[in-house]
Order: C-alpha cells, then structure tokens, then sequence
C-alpha cells in the first residue's frame, strides 16, 4: 500500500489549484437519479470517493463517462445518464465503505418509487445514524421499513409535499429531504435546514435541472414540486475544506500561497481564525492568498459547529496548526462524538495534547519531529499530513487510501508549491 513522505521545514510558495467539492459532487452526482436525460457535471475532482460513486450508479444502469481533465487546475467532466433505473439496490458493502452512497436513497424514490439502501452503520467520527433522512422522507409520504440492515423505501403512488421541521442541522438529511421534495406533488418546506455551500450547489443543480426551489443558503428552503426534471450542464463548486486544508499549510509551513479558486465567504470562519493566529489572507483576482512570515502561529481557540461556523471537517488541520502556536488552545468538536482520533498520531510526532470529552487543549510546542503516523479517516489523515510539513525529519503518512478518497493530487499540488512530500510504494 502506497505512503505519503514528507521532508518538513520547507516554506511554501506559488500557487495550489482548489479542485471540485468532493461533498457536492458526490450529492450532484446522485441527483443525475431524478432525471432520464443526462446531467454533465464540470469542475469535477479526480478521487476515489467519485469513482466509486461512480460504480454505485453504473450498478444502477446509469451510464457513466469520463473525460479527464488537463493539468492539476482542471476539473474533469462526467456525463450521468440515467435513462432507465434497472436496479435500486445498494449494498451493505458499498455503504459501509463510503457513507455518501446513502444519498441515493431520495433520488431513487423519488423517481423510481423504491429503493432498497444499506444502513451505513457507524464509523470512525460516531455513531451517525440517519433516522433525520427517513423521518424526512416519511413525512413526504413514503412508507420506510428497515430489514435485515436495510432500508426499503416504498413511494410508489408518488411522494407528497409536507413541512419538515429538523431538531437540528444535519447536511445529508438536509440534501435527502431537498432531493426528494423536486418531484413530490405540491410545496414542501424545509425548516432548520443545514447552509452549508454544498446544499446550495446542489439546489442550484436541480434548479438548472428544472426544479423549483427558493431559499437558497437560509435555513427555511421551500420547494415547489414538479412533475420531472430534465438534463444539464453544471460545473460543481470549489473545495471548501481543500481550500481551507492549504491555507492551513501556508500557515503551517510559512510562506505565502495563492490558493486558486477559493473564496473568502465559504471559508470566513476558519480565515477570521488563521488572521488571529498571525496570518495575513488577501483576495488575488483568481482566489485567495494566504501569508505567514515565518514566526510561530499564535494560540487561538476553536469551537465546530454547523455553517457558517467553523467546520468539523477542518478540525484536525486547525489542530495541527495549533500543536505549533505560541501558548495553549481550546479546541471543541460538536458536530461528531469521536472526532479526535488525530490526538495520539499527532503525539508520535510531538504534540502536547489532552482530550477530556469533546473539548482538546493543545499546549503549542515549538518543533515537532518527524516520525510514522497512520489516520483512521481523511481529514485526520490530512492534518498529519500538514503536521509532517511543520516536522523537522521524515515524517511517513500510512493509510494513503483516506487521502486519495478526498483529496485530488495532494501531493503533486504541494510539492508544486514547494513541498518536499513523495508518494512511495511499499
Ligand atoms: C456531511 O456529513 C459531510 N459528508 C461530512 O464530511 C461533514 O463532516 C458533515 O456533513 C458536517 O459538515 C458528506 O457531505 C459526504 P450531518 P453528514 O448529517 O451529512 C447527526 C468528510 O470528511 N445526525 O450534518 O453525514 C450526525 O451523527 C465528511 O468529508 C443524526 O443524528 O453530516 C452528526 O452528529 C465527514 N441523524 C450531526 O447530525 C441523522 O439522520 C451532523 O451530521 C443525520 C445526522
């Protein structure tokens, strides 16, 4: 299995182009259900978690094309045709091994009149169940039986508009209830809906696709059922949290990195906390760029929560930024119970870090030092990654596969802006 090896203590420099979203292409891509005209989706990322969403549709009987893009910048293109469903069947073993593939539950209701979709189970950041989904898609009438480990859906009269209120914000059952209302017969309202950019991208897709949806980027969406949707063409937005994952290095490492494609809104929270840190962000007419003049981070407290707060999928980047500041930090994780499996790897290399429940305070080291690290999921994966550019030595990332699952060429895109990272065989 192939590893990731990093030489810290290089500064970076130039410039790192942000892919497509992983977490809207792979929601965009399931919506390619709701239509038997073909959805062609731009701007997307080259990553396992596409691919093997891609898999997912094809046992469907979707028609799936690729067209590679060019260079690191360049998104490659998908063209979805779902004309006929054959088969509305997801399994234990595909769920299991990328949660996302749940979000073909609605699409395929909606426009097949059942489906049969593994329970994901748990994983490793919590328990997630996915009882917000189902409740949704009661509410719009259809009538949900769990069996064996699985979900039967059955709407085959249709579904019904309805208001539904969410307890709390939840992204995937946001998109759920979002997918599932585009076909349904009369309004529905969403309240407490999750904001996150990645549930406007979709909403604008499906409206691209004919669907009639107001609201976008609040927490009340309302959507006016239609009798079908039809194809498009639709580039999927940048990658927030990739984006955010290099400014982290930029400050990790020092030096100065323009991040192509980024924007400032989708990333306010975390930029308002790297500004605080000490480091200088600015807009450049093609994205941001991110500063950091060589003196240590300072220590800045960081609490998750749902958009526009600061995102769970940033936490261990932050920190690992955090691991180096001058002085202690508060880090608190609220989104998912068992988000701090990056604690004892981010040790192996040096940090000083407690977890007493869900809350870390990281006492700010002056060096790590390079050592074998291994992650049990992206994002943890990523930040031993940014931690390994920091490192003084040689400092090996096991368990590339997490990396290749949301991060398009990381290490061509670092070592592009002055990394000294390798990816080695066994
Ligand atoms: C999405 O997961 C993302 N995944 C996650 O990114 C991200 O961390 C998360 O949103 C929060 O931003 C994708 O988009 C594929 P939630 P999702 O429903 O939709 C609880 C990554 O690294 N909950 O907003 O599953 C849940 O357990 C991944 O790319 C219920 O209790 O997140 C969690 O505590 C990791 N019941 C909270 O809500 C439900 O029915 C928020 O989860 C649904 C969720």
């Amino acid at each position: 299995m192939d590893r990731i090896r990093i030489h810290g203590q290089r500064r970076l420099a130039g410039e790192i182009p942000v892919s497509g979203a992983k977490n809207a292409a792979l929601k965009l891509m399931a919506a390619s259900l709701l239509t038997e005209e073909p959805l062609t989706l731009s701007n997307m990322p080259r990553l396992a978690d596409v691919r093997a969403m891609g898999e997912l549709l094809r046992s469907f009987g979707v028609g799936v094309t690729v067209s590679l893009g060019g260079g690191l910048g360049e998104g490659d293109q998908m063209r979805l045709a779902a004309c006929n469903i054959q088969s509305a069947f997801a399994s234990y073993d595909m769920v299991r091994k990328m949660r996302a593939s749940f979000q073909v539950l609605a699409p395929l209701l909606a426009r097949h009149g059942e489906a049969k979709v593994s329970l994901p189970g748990g994983c490793a950041i919590g328990a997630r169940p996915v009882d917000l989904h189902l409740k949704a898609l009661k509410a719009l009438g259809a009538q949900v039986e769990l069996a064996d480990g699985y979900v039967l859906a059955n709407a085959k009269g249709g579904l019904t508009g309805a208001t539904i209120e969410f307890p709390f914000v939840s992204v995937g059952a946001t998109e759920t209830a979002l997918m599932a209302a585009t076909l349904a017969k009369g309004e529905t309202v969403i309240e407490n809906a999750a904001r996150e950019p990645e549930i406007e991208d979709l909403a604008r897709c499906l409206m691209a696709m004919g669907a009639r949806i107001a609201g976008l980027g609040t927490s009340r969406l309302v959507v006016e059922g239609v009798k079908q949707l039809y194809g498009a063409d639709y580039a999927v937005m940048h990658d927030r949290i990739e984006a955010g994952t290099y400014a982290i290095a930029a400050a990790i490492a020092g030096g100065e990195v323009e991040l192509i494609g980024a924007k400032r809104q989708s990333n306010g929270a975390l930029i308002d906390l790297l500004e605080k840190a000490g480091a200088r962000v600015s807009d450049s007419n093609r994205g941001i760029a991110v500063h950091m003049n060589g003196a240590r981070p300072r220590a800045v407290d960081c609490s998750t929560a749902p958009y526009p707060g600061f995102p769970t999928d940033l936490q261990a980047q932050f920190m690992a930024l955090m691991c180096v500041a001058d002085g202690s930090s508060v880090i608190k994780e609220t989104i998912f119970e068992n988000r701090f499996m990056h604690v004892p790897e981010l040790a192996r290399l040096g940090a000083d870090i407690k977890v007493t429940g869900d809350v870390a305070v990281v006492r700010g080291v002056e060096k790590l030092r390079g050592a074998p690290v291994m992650a049990t999921d992206l994002r943890a994966s990523v930040s031993l990654v940014l931690a390994g550019l920091e490192a003084e030595g040689e400092t090996i990332v096991n368990r590339v596969y997490h990396l290749d699952r949301g991060f398009d060429r990381l290490e061509q895109k670092l070592s592009q802006a002055g990394a000294d990272i390798a990816r080695i065989g066994e």
